[in-house]
C-alpha cells in the first residue's frame, strides 16, 4: 500500500492551512520581531505602522486578553514581548491588515528602541553564570570514580555539536476563525493541537472547549511544530479574536529560520577509560546544551540526551551530567532523536579518540562492547529483545566489515590525496516518551450505513505515513479494504488532550486506540450476530476480505450486510479507544525506571571518499540493516529510513549553523544554510530489514521508525574522519560538528595554515604533502576571494 497521500500530493491537490477556500474578509498578520539578541525595551513605536492604508491594527503584549504565557513545560515564555528581548526574532508586535503585502510593509513601520545588553550564545559561558534552565541532572550506573584506576587507558576530549535547521517545506502558519460564542477554530500547521488549544485558550483568558484546533496535514515538522507551531497560532488567534474576523499567518522562510529555534547544539566534556583489548569499563560525560532563551522543549530533549549518551553498548560505570544553558538565541526545541542524537555523537567520539590511541580499529571496539540481553541501561531498566549485535552480524554477513576495512586500508595505500574511509554505526533508541504521562492516546471510530469508516486519532500526519499505518492497521483488524477507511483531520472537539505527534510513537499509541475502539465496535457486531444467527462462540466470528465466517466458514454475511443489520437493529456504530503504554515510569529523584516500551536497533555501515587537496568528500555507500519488527507498511517505513538518514547525514557533514556573537544567524536562508540534496545522498543506498523478528508492544509487531535512522548519519563523521586520518595519520582532529568540506580541508592543513600565519610558509617544504597543502590552501583561498 501506497502513502495514502502519495497521488494527492504529487498532483498538489492535498491541502495545507493557507490551500483552505479563503473566508470572506479574512485578514492577514505579520510579526514585528527583535533584531537585537539582549536587551530592555526603552520604547515601542507602533503608531505609523497603523496609519498604514490596509492596516486594520497593530497589537502588542498589553492587547492580551489572558495570560501572556505559552511556556509548554516552564511557564518562561511570553507571546509577545514585554520590557525585555531576548533573542533576535523574538516577538514583539503583530500587524493585522487587509493583504499579507500591507501587513509585511507596516511592520518595516515599527520602530523599537532598546538598551543593548551583552548577549550570551555560548552554554559553557551560560552555565558558568548561573543561566540554567530546570536542574541539571545526573545519571550513574557502577562507580565511575573508582574505575579509572583498572583502565588500562583513559581518554577525555571535547566535542562541539551544531544545531539544525527543521527546513520544513511548509513554513509555520496558522489560520483562526472566529466562532459564535467567543470560540475559534484554529487551522495550525502543528504537530500538538491539544497544545496550541491550551495555549490559545490562556492567552485569550478563555476555557480550552472554546478552542477548537484542526489539522488536515502538516507539510513536516521534524519536531519543529512540536512546540514551535504555538505562538504563530496564538497571534492569528489573537487577532481574530479583536478584530472578529479570520485571520491567517505565515511565516516567510526567512522569518521562519529567524524566529524559530532548532536543534540544540551542545558542547559535551567526555573521558573514556578502556581495557588494551578494548573493553570500556568507564565513561563520564557532562553535557552543556545550548537551550536558548526560554525553555521550550529543553528539559525533556536534556532528559533523552541523557537516556542515549551510551548508545548501543554496555559500560558498566557511566556517569552522565547535562545542563540545560539558557542563552541568546531562538529557544531550541525538538528535533528528529531530540536530544539523543547529541548523545550518541559524544559516546562515538570517546570511542574513536580511544581506538585511535590504541591502533584499533574503531568497529573492534564498538563490537566488544554492544549490548546483549539483559545488560542494564544507565537508567535502570534492562534490555530486552536486544537486537544491537543481531543487526551488526546480519550487516557483517552480508557486507563484510573486516573486508571492508582491507579493502579500504589497500586502497588508501595505493592513493595518495584521494583517500577512503568507513565508519559502523550502531543505533539503540527508546521508543516511549521519556515523560511517562504523555504516552497516552484516543481514537474515536465511526462505521457508516453503508459499512464505509471514518477514523479520527490523536496523531497528526506529517509525511511520515501516520494515516497510511492508522488505515492499514483499521482494514486489518476489520477485515475490510482499506479503501473503505477514511481518516479525518486531527481535531480537538473529536479527540481532546492528545499528545504531540512525536516521539516515533504516534502509530504506537493511536494505532493501539484505535484497535481499542474497533475492538468495542468488533464485539458488538459479533454479539450480534451470535443472537440472529443462534451461534454459540462469538471468538469464532471473524471477518476475513469482507466476508462474515465462523470458525473459518462462511456465513452468508459480508461486512455491509453486518452493518446494515446492526443499524437497523439499534446497534451503536461508534466508539472511542484509549490507549496508555502499560509498564513504563521513571523515577526522577532516583534516576531510574523502566521509561522505553521497548528499543529500535540497527546497524549502518558508511563509506566515504574524501578528497584531501580539496576537502570535497563523496558519500559511496550506506548499507544498514534495520529492525522494524513486524512492519505495517514497509514501503512507508523505508521512506522513513532514507529520509531519517538523509537528515542525520546533512546535520552531520553540510548543515552549518552558523550564528555570530551578537546572536544573528548568519546562516539564515537556503542560499546560506546548504541542505543535503539527492546528489549528496550515498551512491549505493542498501537497507535490509530484520526478518522474522516481533516486537510484542507495537500494534501488530511493528516498531516505531521515525526518529532512530536518523542516527545512522552519526557514522558519516566518523567515516570522513577515518579517510583524514589515513592522509594525516598522527592528527588529533577535533570533534566538531558538522564536518563541512571547509573544515576538513582546514583541518587536514592546519599545521599549513599556522605556518601561514607565521609568515613561514617560504620555508619550503620538499614534503609531497606539505606541497600538496599549500596549493590547496592557496586554491581554497582563492575560491574565497572569488566569493
Ligand atoms: N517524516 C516526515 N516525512 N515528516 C516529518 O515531519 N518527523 C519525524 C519523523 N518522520 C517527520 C517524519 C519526527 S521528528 C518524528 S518524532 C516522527 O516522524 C513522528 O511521527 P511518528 O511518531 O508517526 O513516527
Ligand atoms: Mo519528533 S523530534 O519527537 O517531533
Amino acid at each position: 500500500m501506497k502513502h495514502i497521500d502519495a497521488a494527492a500530493h504529487t498532483r498538489g491537490e492535498s491541502q495545507y492551512v493557507d490551500d483552505l477556500p479563503q473566508p470572506a474578509e479574512m485578514l492577514y498578520a505579520a510579526v514585528f520581531s527583535s533584531d537585537v539578541a539582549h536587551g530592555k525595551i526603552l520604547k515601542l513605536d507602533t503608531a505609523k505602522a497603523g496609519t498604514i492604508d490596509g492596516v486594520v491594527m497593530v497589537l502588542t503584549a498589553a492587547d492580551l486578553p489572558g495570560e501572556n504565557q505559552i511556556g509548554p513545560i516552564i511557564q518562561d515564555e511570553t507571546l509577545l514581548a514585554v520590557d525585555a528581548v531576548h533573542y533576535v526574532g523574538e516577538p514583539v508586535a503583530l500587524v493585522v491588515a487587509t493583504s499579507p503585502e500591507v501587513a509585511h510593509k507596516a511592520v518595516k513601520n515599527i520602530s523599537v528602541k532598546i538598551k543593548e545588553l551583552r548577549p550570551v550564545t555560548d552554554p559553557r559561558e551560560a552555565f558558568a553564570k548561573g543561566q540554567i534552565i530546570g536542574t541539571p541532572r545526573t545519571f550513574h550506573l557502577g562507580d565511575v570514580d573508582n574505575t579509572w584506576a583498572q583502565c588500562d587507558l583513559i581518554m577525555e576530549g571535547r566535542c562541539d555539536i551544531s544545531g539544525q535547521e527543521h527546513v520544513y517545506l511548509e513554513t509555520q502558519r496558522a489560520r483562526a476563525v472566529p466562532l459564535e460564542g467567543g470560540g475559534m477554530r484554529i487551522h495550525s500547521s502543528t504537530q500538538s493541537p491539544a497544545a496550541v488549544q491550551r495555549a490559545a485558550a490562556k492567552i485569550l483568558g478563555l476555557p480550552n472547549n472554546k478552542i477548537e484546533v484542526d489539522v488536515k496535514r502538516i507539510g513536516g515538522g521534524f519536531g519543529g511544530k512540536e512546540d514551535q507551531a504555538t505562538a504563530w497560532s496564538c497571534l492569528a488567534a489573537l487577532a481574530a479574536w479583536h478584530t472578529g474576523k479570520p485571520v491567517e499567518l505565515v511565516l516567510s522562510r526567512h522569518d521562519d529560520i529567524k524566529m524559530t529555534g532548532k536543534r540544540h547544539p551542545y558542547s559535551s566534556d567526555f573521558k573514556i577509560g578502556v581495557t588494551k583489548d578494548g573493553k570500556i569499563l568507564a565513561y563520564e560525560v557532562k553535557h552543556y546544551q545550548n537551550s536558548g532563551a526560554t525553555a521550550d522543549l529543553s528539559t525533556a530533549v536534556l532528559e533523552r540526551t541523557l537516556f542515549h549518551s551510551t548508545n548501543s553498548y554496555f559500560v558498566p560505570n557511566v556517569k552522565i551530567f547535562a545542563a540545560c544553558c539558557r542563552t541568546n538565541l531562538p529557544p531550541n526545541t525538538a528535533f528528529r532523536g531530540f536530544g539523543g542524537p547529541q548523545g550518541m555523537f559524544v559516546i562515538e567520539s570517546a570511542i574513536a579518540k580511544a581506538t585511535e590511541k590504541l591502533g584499533m580499529p574503531r568497529e573492534e571496539m564498538q563490537y566488544k562492547n554492544l549490548l546483549q540481553e539483559g545488560d542494564m541501561l544507565p537508567y535502570g531498566q534492562r534490555t530486552a529483545d536486544t537486537r544491537s549485535r543481531i543487526t551488526w552480524d546480519e550487516a557483517d554477513k552480508a557486507f563484510n566489515i573486516a573486508a571492508i576495512h582491507k579493502r579500504i586500508d589497500s586502497y588508501n595505500e595505493a592513493h595518495f590525496e584521494i583517500k577512503k574511509g568507513f565508519a559502523v554505526m550502531p543505533i539503540c533508541f527508546g521508543i516511549s516518551f521519556t515523560n511517562t504521562m504523555l504516552n497516552q492516546a484516543s481514537s474515536l471510530v465511526h462505521v457508516y450505513t453503508d459499512g464505509s469508516v471514518g477514523i479520527t486519532t490523536g496523531g497528526v500526519e506529517m509525511g511520515q505515513g501516520l494515516i497510511t499505518n492508522i488505515a492499514a492497521i483499521a482494514a486489518k483488524a476489520l477485515g475490510i479494504r482499506p479503501e473503505r477507511i477514511k481518516i479525518e483531520s486531527t481535531n480537538t472537539t473529536r479527540v481532546a488532550n492528545m499528545s504531540a505527534s512525536a516521539a516515533s510513537a504516534t502509530t504506537d499509541l493511536n494505532g493501539h486506540a484505535t484497535l481499542l475502539a474497533i475492538g468495542q465496535i468488533l464485539e458488538r457486531l459479533k454479539s450480534l450476530l451470535v443472537h440472529e444467527q443462534h451461534l454459540s462462540h462469538a471468538e469464532k466470528i471473524t471477518i476475513v476480505d469482507e466476508q462474515v465466517l465462523y470458525d473459518g466458514q462462511p456465513t452468508g454475511w459480508d461486512w455491509p450486510k453486518l452493518v446494515q443489520k446492526a443499524y437497523t437493529s439499534r446497534v451503536a456504530l461508534s466508539a472511542h479507544g484509549y490507549y496508555a503504554t502499560p509498564g513504563i515510569w521513571f523515577d526522577r529523584t532516583k534516576e531510574k525506571g523502566h521509561p522505553f516500551a521497548y528499543h529500535v536497533f540497527g546497524t549502518a555501515i558508511i563509506e566515504v571518499t574524501v578528497d584531501c587537496l580539496r576537502g570535497t568528500y563523496d558519500i559511496n555507500s550506506v548499507k544498514i540493516v534495520h529492525d522494524l519488527g513486524r512492519p505495517i507498511n514497509e514501503l512507508v517505513d523505508r521512506g522513513q529510513i532514507e529520509g531519517g538518514l538523509a537528515q542525520g547525514l546533512g546535520w552531520m557533514t553540510l548543515e552549518e549553523l552558523k550564528f555570530d556573537d551578537t546572536g544573528h544567524y548568519l546562516s539564515n536562508s537556503l542560499a546560506t544554510y546548504k541542505l543535503p540534496d539527492v546528489y549528496f545522498m550515498p551512491d549505493l543506498l542498501e537497507v535490509k530489514l530484520l526478518e522474522n523478528v516481533d516486537n510484542p508492544r507495537g500494534p501488530y509487531g511493528t516498531k516505531a521508525v521515525g526518529e532512530p535512522p536518523l542516527m545512522y548519519g552519526i557514522g558519516a563523521f566518523f567515516a570522513i574522519r577515518h579517510a583524514m586520518r589515513a592522509f594525516r595519520p598522527k592528527a588529533d582532529f577535533p570533534f566538531h560538528s558538522p564536518l563541512t568540506p571547509e573544515k576538513v580541508l582546514m583541518q587536514l592543513h592546519a599545521e599549513v595554515l599556522d605556518n601561514l600565519k607565521d609568515g613561514k610558509l617560504e620555508k619550503k617544504t620538499k614534503r609531497r604533502r606539505d606541497v600538496l597543502a599549500i596549493k590547496a590552501v592557496v586554491l581554497f583561498k582563492q575560491k574565497i576571494e572569488n566569493g
